[in-house]
């Protein structure tokens, strides 16, 4: 198949990007199950950005970088603030409604963790379905966007140039899951924009789609990822046996929430002076703490001295959802534990969105942009999403009278030689151990010792997997485990190459920061001397 512009992914991203590029050419979105199912279905909190009078960009920008703990890049830092509400315009221009105050003039800001002012946008306690929602009824209008559901790609298709060795990426190899066939699509420009990777734990907020495919696809091509190792826990995920991965959002301790012991008393005053409202990492390793010391399994979230009304009105998604699992919040605390929620790091990109392989961009939670750090600030990723998104689509706007005509030959994907598996049961029993591993060894508080037991776990299941994956038909399982298993590995041989602990890497065995220490973790493919 052949387009101008390849999109990967149906989030914020993708179907953001999608809208802008189809004024300029032909756009196919392909994305691995139904269009809306991705983590920007379920963000709650909302869009961090500046409206209030009372606020200002310097005051974003500050708790930005403070939140990244030393390691985010200024200038991202400040551009994205800066450019936040015009993107967020783009948004409502669409359709989306976020909520406004009583008299309905102004937008009704939220608080959240880290943030020293109101600046969260957001559309009731599902800001992220209002958007999906706005984004999959504006793409089916346009002719020029193709989308196709249940297409999961494998690899991008990429040559090198003999004179400057510099990679060029051609499109990419799809499996359209219902046909059970591996596609060739050929683009001009083609867009990673897979999100996040929470499934690479065992406990996570984020839904089935986000395995990592994104930035294990990038890696393999060759182009290179950072800051793997930092992984956000968010505090507050329902702790109920038939809840698989319900967030309770940050915003209700911005509303005056209070993390609890199970005994009723309190526990985040020992820890910090934003107390159930300090930054992420601070609350999510309070709260690991707290458990291992008092052998307990959760925490409490108590929300019941703000009263039924105010909850169901501010809450109404969350409020149900409780509900339906017995729990009414107005009456008794919430049962929380902290959950894999947000990738850091990622495919390396320049302020365009543009990683090092011609003609390959990545948006959104996929790439590590220098924005977030070693920290993301609550409610700075749909900011960024669109914010890249936008800045991807002027680059290859501009860059299109300059796009090489090369029409090289692509091979079709070649099928031929693997068999179908009666073994289904070890891909199964490796998603499994993988994520029982990084959960166990590489979680909220790491040492060396854990991390190198994991490192030799996971290299012994990638080994495997690849050897499944040569031998056998593929799946769409079997990819996502191919994908886990490799940026699972990237996490640890990130985690090990930071010999400190800053914002979210935590290791006993550096309990302290080090100025030596202050960079990104950049690593790529084939080096094999890591220096652990
Ligand atoms: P996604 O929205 O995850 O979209 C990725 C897309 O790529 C999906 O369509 C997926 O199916 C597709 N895909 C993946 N792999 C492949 C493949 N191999 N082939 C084809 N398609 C593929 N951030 C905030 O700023 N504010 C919040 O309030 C907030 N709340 C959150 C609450 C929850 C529960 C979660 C999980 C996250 C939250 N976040 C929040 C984070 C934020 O939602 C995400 O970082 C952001 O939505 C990512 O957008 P994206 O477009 O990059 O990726
Ligand atoms: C939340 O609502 O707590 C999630 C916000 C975020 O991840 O930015």
């Amino acid at each position: 198949m052949k387009c101008d512009f390849l999109i990967i992914g149906s989030g914020i991203a993708g179907l953001s990007l999608a809208l802008k590029l189809s004024r300029i050419g032909s756009v196919i979105v392909v994305t691995k199950t139904k269009i809306s199912e991705s983590n920007t279905n379920y963000a709650q909190g909302g869009v961090a950005v500046v409206q209030d009078e009372g606020d200002s960009f310097a005051s974003h920008i500050q708790d930005t970088l403070l939140c990244g703990d030393g390691l985010c890049n200024r200038d991202v830092v400040s551009f994205t603030v800066k450019e936040g509400p015009e993107r967020v315009n783009d948004l409502i221009n669409w359709g989306v409604s976020f909520t406004k105050t009583g008299e309905g003039l102004q937008y009704d800001l939220g608080k959240e963790g880290g943030h020293s002012k109101r600046r969260v946008l957001q559309g009731s306690d599902f800001t992220g379905r209002e958007i999906e929602r706005v984004l999959v009824e504006r793409v089916r209008e346009e002719e020029n966007i193709t989308m196709l559901e249940n297409h999961v790609a494998v690899d991008l298709i990429t040559t090198t140039k003999a004179a400057t060795e510099e990679k060029v990426c051609h499109g990419a190899y799809v499996l359209d899951v219902d046909s059970d066939r591996v596609k060739t699509f050929r683009s001009r420009s083609t867009v990673l924009a897979t999100g996040g990777a929470g499934k690479v734990y065992l406990v996570t907020t984020n839904p089935d789609i986000a395995t990592g495919d994104g930035i294990a696809i990038a890696y393999r091509a060759g182009a290179r990822c950072a800051n793997m190792e930092f992984f956000q826990f968010h505090p507050t995920c329902l702790y109920h046996e038939d809840a698989k991965s319900f967030l309770i959002s940050e915003a209700l301790r911005g509303e005056g929430g209070i993390l609890t012991l199970k005994s009723g008393n309190t526990f985040m005053d020992k820890y910090h002076s934003m107390e159930s409202l300090a930054p992420r990492d601070i609350i999510a390793r309070a709260i690991d703490a707290e458990m291992k010391k008092n052998g307990d399994s959760y925490v409490l979230l108590d929300m019941t001295h703000k009263g039924k009304d105010f909850l169901v009105k501010r809450f109404p998604n969350i409020y149900l959802q409780c509900l339906g699992f017995g729990i009414d919040m107005a009456k008794v605390p919430i049962p929380v534990v902290p959950a894999a929620h947000y990738l850091c790091g990622g495919v390396c990109v320049d302020e365009h969105a543009q990683t090092d392989i011609k003609n390959l961009f990545a948006c959104g939670e996929v790439a590590c942009t220098g924005l977030h750090g070693a920290n993301r600030l609550a409610s700075n990723s749909l900011l960024e999403a669109v914010v890249f998104s936008h800045r991807a689509y002027k680059k290859i706007a501009q860059d299109r009278g300059m796009a090489e005509g090369q029409e090289i030959t692509i091979p079709e994907w070649d099928a031929s030689r693997v068999t179908t598996s009666d073994e289904c049961v070890v891909v199964s029993h490796n998603w499994d151990e993988l994520r029982r591993c990084m959960s166990n060894y590489v979680g909220i508080v790491r040492t060396n010792k854990r991390l190198l037991r994991a490192h030799e776990r996971v290299r012994i299941i990638a080994a495997e997997v690849d050897e499944f994956y040569r031998r056998y038909h593929i799946t769409k399982d079997l990819l996502e485990l191919r994908n886990i298993t490799q940026v699972g590995e990237m996490i640890i041989r990130s985690a090990l190459l930071r010999k400190e602990s800053r914002g979210l890497h935590y290791n006993l065995d550096y309990p302290q920061k080090s100025d030596s220490a202050l960079r990104d973790t950049i690593i790529t493919k084939g080096i094999k001397d890591w220096g652990f």
